[in-house]
């Protein structure tokens, strides 16, 4: 579905993504780890359209992509998540979903269907979704889940998520695992999993990339990784059980 292929970006001088390549198959959770540092969101910023990549070639469903701009990757059906949640503050719950699927699907949809759109994406994050509700007061986990709902009402086929654990104690990291594993059972949506500690996630992903210094050093299933001998040394002294 996703193929990322020679994938290299350099901020001036400094190489932060150094010839990735890694695919994604439709209908598994890939995790994407590393530690701080180790070029996850810099990947995910070149497929997901923030930043041009150096040099590589990425690919969604047998078409470059590399390059375009994110809007044009959205309307591709590449859904993303923000790892710092940005929701506009003036509108309610449902006003910031129903935009994304209006905008997120380039306006094709009708604005009736979008607010149907807008209250299924709430529903399926357990999110109100009644026209009423505002960001007033929403904690850490109520405004990842927003961050989730906006981008599943642009109708993804892929969904990109960064740091979907961060700031979360450990229920509420059980429940977003289970949300992520509902959303590719219920919704048929491919999922490229994000984040700097293994965790959970070790539980949820079919398969694991593991990046350092801005090169992968592991690739396969989370068993293995747990017990390979780069990945526990680049792990070792960090926190990666969260
Ligand atoms: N816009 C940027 N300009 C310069 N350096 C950057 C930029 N974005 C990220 N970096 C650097 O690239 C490296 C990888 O960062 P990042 O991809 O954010 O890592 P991760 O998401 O794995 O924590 C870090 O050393 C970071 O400081
Ligand atoms: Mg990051």
């Amino acid at each position: 579905m996703l193929s990322v292929t020679g994938l290299t970006k350099k901020f001036g001088g400094f190489t932060a993504v150094n010839d990735v390549s890694f695919k994604v198959q439709p209908g598994e959770i890939l995790g994407l780890i590393g530690p701080n540092g180790s070029g996850k969101s810099t990947t995910f910023n070149c497929v997901a359209g923030m930043y041009v990549p150096t040099a590589g070639r990425i690919e969604f469903e047998g078409a470059e992509i590399g390059g375009l701009p994110a809007n044009r990757v959205c309307h591709k059906g590449i859904g993303r998540t923000y790892q710092i949640p940005r929701p506009f503050r003036n509108l309610t719950l449902l006003e910031n979903v129903a935009l994304s699927a209006y905008f997120g699907q380039d306006g094709r949809v009708a604005r009736e269907a979008c607010w149907r759109q807008a209250e299924a994406a709430l529903a399926m994050v357990g999110l109100p979704t009644d026209p009423h509700t505002t960001t007033d007061g929403l904690g850490a986990a109520a405004l990842k889940k927003l961050e989730l709902a906006r981008a599943l009402a642009t109708q993804p086929r892929l969904l990109l998520a960064d740091e979907s654990l961060n700031g979360l104690d450990h229920g509420e990291m059980d429940q977003a695992a289970d949300m992520l594993q509902r959303i590719r059972r219920e919704m048929n949506i491919t999922i490229v999993w994000v984040e700097h500690i293994m965790g959970v996630l070790m539980r949820v992903v079919d398969r694991v990339v593991v990046l350092d210094h801005g090169e992968v050093i592991f690739d396969g299933a989370p068993k293995a990784a747990q017990v390979d001998r780069r990945v526990v040394e680049v792990y070792l002294g960090t926190d990666a059980q969260g």
